[in-house]
């Protein structure tokens, strides 16, 4: 069963179908001002935190379900029927009212054919600025003329998440909602920063602060009171909760159109002014919403793909590239499953982000990976969630200690380091390797950075990166147990496997890893000492990774406390497990016969239609010593899920051994596009990988759960680029080495790097996997992709 269908040429998503499963969501706001919303104009907004500075209310895990959100209401006024320009919250019935929803990059447009009338919504938040304009259409198909009314409304939130679920007896009396000259004014009394406009393009013959008023007792969005009366009651008040509509009254003839500009800012009153003069000027309007088109489209031009896999064109070139530049810029902390109140960065999800779209927003990232450098502690771990406000010297305090404001970090910020993820940093070496051969900025290892540590001491103590680098793999390398595996801490990347004071492969292939990127690092900086040390190191993880951890057939994922080797042969649950596995691999350390074995056994065992299982079989006793995967329900999350981020390290394992119709294999099932069509199944949207999908060992076998915020955007991305088409940056060149199915039979890619623009033939005339036999550069035979002059385009042809 489908609900819409891939709009490449518009870049959209076209849901023409909106009684969905759940919600489908899409993002708006690029910048600091930012919303979440749903095919049903439901969701919230917020300026920089969703936590701390959160605009719009939003009811989450709530019924009815994803409300409030942005909704307009249209009247007639002959007989009093109204309905909304996006289905719920009236709810139509859907024989009579026709409704579309596009969902396209930092843009939802909402349409409705009801009675005569058709409209349109549609909402984004122009670059540069902070305000989310709500773009109306309302246009007379019929024969009559119609005597029509439009009716705006939004929840204000008091500014921070519990603040608007908990105690009352303070919040409903310290925020006002007031209406003056076109513009409706939100203010949080006790906040100095605490304001908000709404505004309209339109003289309002009507308005409503105060959201019991405009929805009246006993009523919902569905039915608001003054939407049913055809008037706002005109309420304005200091206390209770707060809404914004703008209501006018208008005529229209057959044919004729209107357009209305709703206008939710950041901001006192008087900043609405002029932001409503500029927008009630429709060319500006335009000129936004195209200025944010180019934006999107200059992205997804810095790498167009153009393969046999209409699934993997469309993903790669719009859907995936987009959910990791979401990723980057929310990093975790905004959908309707986040819903605010546990913002700040993740260290292992913003290091593995950050090394994603490095060719489309390479200044976003080395911001998160310094971000992340200030996060690490002068002992080498990370702090697992922090705010990087904390780290940043130029704290704006407020005057005095407002609830909104972002707490100042103290000592107690410092976890200790058994209560470090022992992954957490292994991913940012890699992430800053990666950043360096995009760029080319070798510079950037010599850049000085603090500690979190040292810095709430006052201590404005600081390293360069390469030493951040060194103090990461120094911590790593000295935590390990008795079997000389890396130890597991507080978790590793899987945080429901809690092995405490035992021991991690996975952590220990990680190490591996870092360690490689590291070496090769430092012998291009010439830095000999450090290549020789760690080059030992490197060679002692190997032995430990091919000895201990090696079970015949597969790799084992790790040793408990009491020295019990866990997804091992002898296990009933949990026997088989995809992060090592496919991390022994795609590390490098593991010997070529044993990475055949994992592989196989990845397949054998892990394989299912929508995705490769984490684990299998499930957990189903209660084991503190493996922790609390145990506890989790067998086939959901992380006891046996088809778990999506670890799904793309198998891809790519696959294609460190050459396997690129397994590579591809693993990609189709997981991939969200193969799945439109069956969303009875899925039900999630077919446009965004989702955090899981439920396991086989699950009743929802195949249901695909919270979309967007996960790291498989980012690795489905990555991989796909850099290991399936095997477009790789390198410190003084590009490489071009795929792993593809043997029946393609040509690929062809146009890849910005440093400037340079590179039209790429991939052939395959004799149905190859891997293996470049022939490399031609603008004609040329050669051995390699050289750095041209920035501004220069060239072709580059590769024969397999
Ligand atoms: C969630 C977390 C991520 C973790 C994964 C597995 O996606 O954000 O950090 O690695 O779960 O536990």
């Amino acid at each position: 069963m489908k609900y819409g269908y891939f709009d490449d040429a518009a870049r959209e998503y076209v849901i023409d179908r909106v009684d969905l499963p759940v919600s489908w969501t899409n993002y708006l706001g690029v910048e600091d001002m930012a919303a979440v919303v749903n095919h049903t104009a439901g969701g919230y907004c917020f300026y920089k935190s969703p936590e701390y500075h959160r605009i719009s209310r939003f009811h989450g895990n709530n019924v009815p379900m994803d409300r409030p959100g942005f909704y307009v209401y249209l009247r007639d006024n002959v007989d009093g029927d109204y309905w909304s320009t996006s289905w719920q919250p009236v709810g139509k019935d859907l024989e009579k009212a026709k409704y579309r929803t596009r969902h396209g990059l930092s843009y939802t447009v909402y349409e409705c054919d009801y009675n005569g009338i058709h409209s349109e919504e549609k909402l984004f938040i122009p670059r540069g600025e902070n305000v989310l304009l709500w773009d109306v259409k309302v246009k007379n198909t019929g024969d009559t003329e119609r005597d029509l009314s439009v009716f705006s409304y939004l929840e204000f939130s008091f500014h921070h998440v519990m603040i608007d679920n908990i105690n009352f007896q303070m919040s409903l009396y310290c925020a006002g909602g007031s209406y003056k000259d076109g513009v409706i004014e939100e203010d949080l009394f006790y906040e100095e920063d605490g304001y908000q406009y709404f505004t309209s393009n339109f003289e309002p013959d009507g308005f409503d602060c105060v959201r019991d008023r405009f929805l009246g007792t006993y009523n919902t969005e569905t039915n608001p009171q003054a939407v049913i009366n055809g008037k706002c009651f005109g309420s304005e008040e200091k206390g209770m909760s707060h809404c914004g509509s703008l209501m006018k009254r208008f005529t229209l003839k057959p044919g004729e159109e209107v357009r209305y500009i709703f206008m939710l800012g950041e901001g006192k009153r008087e900043d609405a002014y002029p932001v409503r003069e500029k927008y009630s000027d429709f060319k500006n309007v335009d000129a936004a919403y195209e200025d944010l088109k180019a934006y999107w489209k200059r992205k997804a031009d810095a790498m167009v793909i153009d393969t046999p896999n209409p699934g993997m064109n469309s993903l790669i070139n719009i859907w995936t590239l987009y959910q990791s530049e979401i990723n980057v810029m929310f990093s975790r902390f905004a959908s309707f499953i986040e819903v605010g109140g546990r913002v700040g960065l993740g260290y292992r999800d913003t290091a593995q982000d950050a090394m994603t779209v490095l060719h489309s927003n390479p200044d976003k990232c080395r911001s998160r990976i310094i971000e992340l450098l200030k996060g690490l502690t002068t002992r080498g771990y990370g702090l697992h969630l922090f705010q990087p406000e904390w780290f940043e010297k130029e704290e704006k305090t407020a005057g005095f200690d407002s609830p909104t404001v972002v707490p100042k970090a103290d000592k107690s910020v410092i976890h200790p380091e058994e209560q470090a993820c022992s992954d957490d940093c292994l991913w940012l070496i890699p992430s800053i390797v990666e950043y360096i051969k995009e760029t080319g900025d070798m510079d950037f290892v010599r850049e000085q950075v603090t500690y979190a540590d040292t810095f709430v001491e006052g201590n404005d103590f600081a390293e360069s990166v390469y030493d951040h680098m060194k103090r990461i793999l120094d911590f790593s390398t000295e935590q390990v147990g008795a079997n000389g595996i890396c130890k597991g801490l507080r978790a590793d990347w899987n945080d429901c496997l809690n092995l405490g004071g035992g021991e991690s492969t996975l952590v220990t292939f990680l190490l591996y890893r870092a360690l490689d990127c590291f070496t090769e690092l430092a012998d291009e900086l010439g830095n000999k000492e450090d290549v020789a040390k760690y080059t030992e190191l490197l060679d002692k993880v190997r032995e430990i990774s091919n000895g201990i951890c090696w079970d015949g057939d597969w790799f084992i994922r790790g040793v408990t406390k009491s020295g019990r080797k866990i997804g091992c042969k002898e296990d009933e649950e949990g026997r088989v497990h995809l992060e090592s596995n496919s991390w022994a691999i795609l590390s490098g350390a593991a010997d070529r016969d044993k990475a055949e074995k994992a592989l196989d056994a990845i397949d054998k065992y892990l394989f299912t239609p929508y995705g490769l299982l984490l684990n299998a079989p499930s957990y189903t006793k209660p084991d503190p010593e493996i922790g609390f995967v145990t506890r989790v329900y067998p086939g959901l999350k992380e006891n046996g899920a088809i778990f999506s981020h670890p799904n793309p390290w198998a891809q790519a394992a696959a294609c460190v051994l050459g396997r690129g119709d397994i590579a591809m294999k693993f990609y189709n099932a997981l991939c969200p596009y193969n799945q439109n069509d069956m969303i009875e199944i899925r039900e999630s949207e077919p446009y965004s990988y989702c955090q899981f999908i439920a396991g086989v060992d699950h009743t929802a076998y195949g249901r695909a759960r919270h979309p967007f915020m996960t790291g498989s955007g980012g690795w489905s991305y990555f991989t796909a680029t850099h290991y399936i088409l095997g477009i790789r940056p390198d410190y003084t060149s590009l490489t071009v080495d795929p792993c593809i199915p043997a029946d393609w039979k040509e690929f062809r890619v146009s890849r910005i790097f440093r400037g340079v623009t590179y039209n790429i033939t991939v052939k395959n005339p004799d149905g190859h996997m891997k293996g470049v036999k022939r490399l031609e550069v603008d004609g040329i035979p050669a051995d390699k992709i050289p750095v041209f002059e920035r501004g220069s385009v060239h072709c580059v042809t590769v024969t397999m």
